[in-house]
């Protein structure tokens, strides 16, 4: 029920505080540890690869993941479009794991992947919201998201919560590799959770932002480095879906090399700036559409900040700050939606689970 709320959509972006501290606990035990099944350890610790298989918002989150897997427990790990590896299958590696993230675990695109590699013999976890769901049954192993029912077409808590769940896979695959971590992941889910209620709470900055922004645009650009960019890809996502506003996610280094022709006066530019070892480089792109007229806002983070950045997000660890920087995006897109009149639950064209390839 969407209870005092006017879109399921708001509703959902406001749970996602709560639905971290529920991934929080339902993965810790009473003494602060980690709690993985046992099962799925042992089929990391075996695997020499991890394929990440999915599609949309599952798959943006799926990039993210591989920026943590990789950086926190040293495993090569490979992120596919589901409909792509399916016809397009790249050469494995000797022992791959292949996980499948899936809000629905019914989206047909991704359980063809999961046949497909179950009748070469190879080993599957599915990562989603639907425990009982086809692609949960037909996996040998299960990571439960805890976000709850995602009634709005547009996927939102289930994309920080696929990262949150992602982060805590990674950290358990460095514990069995016996690497040992400099900080406290689960404190820092929590900090990023409070984060993410700060930014819930400033939803009048967001409908501000549109109003200046995107309210009358025919197209809108994100641009971001490093982990930036991924959330680029999922910003423009939302804003396309749910606004049919005309928009790309690109890496701020590919602009010159053909996207920066788009630029025209008043064209909306939201920079994505969170990452310090990115943070001139981006800034020297941000620059360089402005001076093309590009209406440009930039988000940061506290700690990186500089004079005139259009919002300053609440600082937490480098590798989720996806978790915090999509929240705004999410918020842009909801009222974009909102003040052109479209139907923000529910999307011309689209439906919530997309069960033909
Ligand atoms: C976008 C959106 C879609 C889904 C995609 C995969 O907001 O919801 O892009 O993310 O259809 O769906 P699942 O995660 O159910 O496999």
């Amino acid at each position: 029920e969407k209870g005092t709320y006017p879109h399921f959509m708001l509703k959902e972006i406001d749970e996602q505080p709560i639905v971290m501290r529920k991934i929080i606990k339902a993965y810790q035990n009473e003494n602060n540890e980690l709690k993985l099944d046992r099962n799925v350890r042992e089929a990391i610790k075996a695997c020499d690869r991890i394929y990440i298989i999915a599609c949309g918002t599952s798959y943006h989150a799926g990039w993210t993941g591989k920026q943590v897997i990789e950086k926190l427990a040293a495993i090569p790990v490979e992120v596919h479009v589901a409909s792509e590896f399916s016809y397009n299958m790249p050469l494995l590696s000797a022992k791959p794991l292949f996980v499948f993230i899936s809000q629905s675990g019914e989206t047909a695109d991704s359980r063809a992947v999961l046949v497909k590699i179950k009748a070469m013999g190879y080993p599957a976890l599915t990562i989603t919201n639907v425990p009982g769901s086809t692609l949960s049954r037909e996996a040998d192993y299960t990571l439960h998201l805890y976000a709850g029912p995602e009634i709005a077409v547009a996927s939102t808590k289930a994309y920080t919560a696929q990262i949150a769940v992602l982060a805590i896979l990674a950290v358990d695959a460095a514990q069995a590799k016996g690497i040992t971590l400099d900080f406290d992941p689960m404190q820092e889910l929590a900090i990023a959770a409070n984060a993410m209620e700060m930014l819930t709470d400033q939803k009048e900055a967001m409908e501000d932002l549109v109003v200046n922004h995107l309210e009358k645009a025919r197209h809108a650009f994100f641009i971001g480095r490093s982990s930036d960019y991924y959330v680029c890809l999922e910003g423009a996502l939302k804003l396309k879906e749910i606004s049919y506003i005309q928009a790309e996610g690109f890496a701020g280094g590919e602009l010159k090399h053909g996207t920066i022709a788009l630029i025209e006066e008043g064209t909306p530019v939201i920079a994505l700036a969170t990452q310090a070892n990115v943070n001139y480089a981006i800034r020297s792109n941000v620059q360089e559409v402005v001076a093309r007229g590009a209406n440009a806002m930039v988000i940061s983070m506290k700690g990186l900040e500089q004079e005139n950045d259009t919002f300053v997000l609440p600082h937490v660890h480098a590798l989720l700050t996806p978790l915090v920087t999509v929240v705004p995006l999410q918020l842009l897109a909801y009222y974009a939606a909102l003040h052109r009149g479209c139907d923000v639950d529910k999307p011309r064209n689209l439906a919530k689970s997309v069960t033909v390839e």
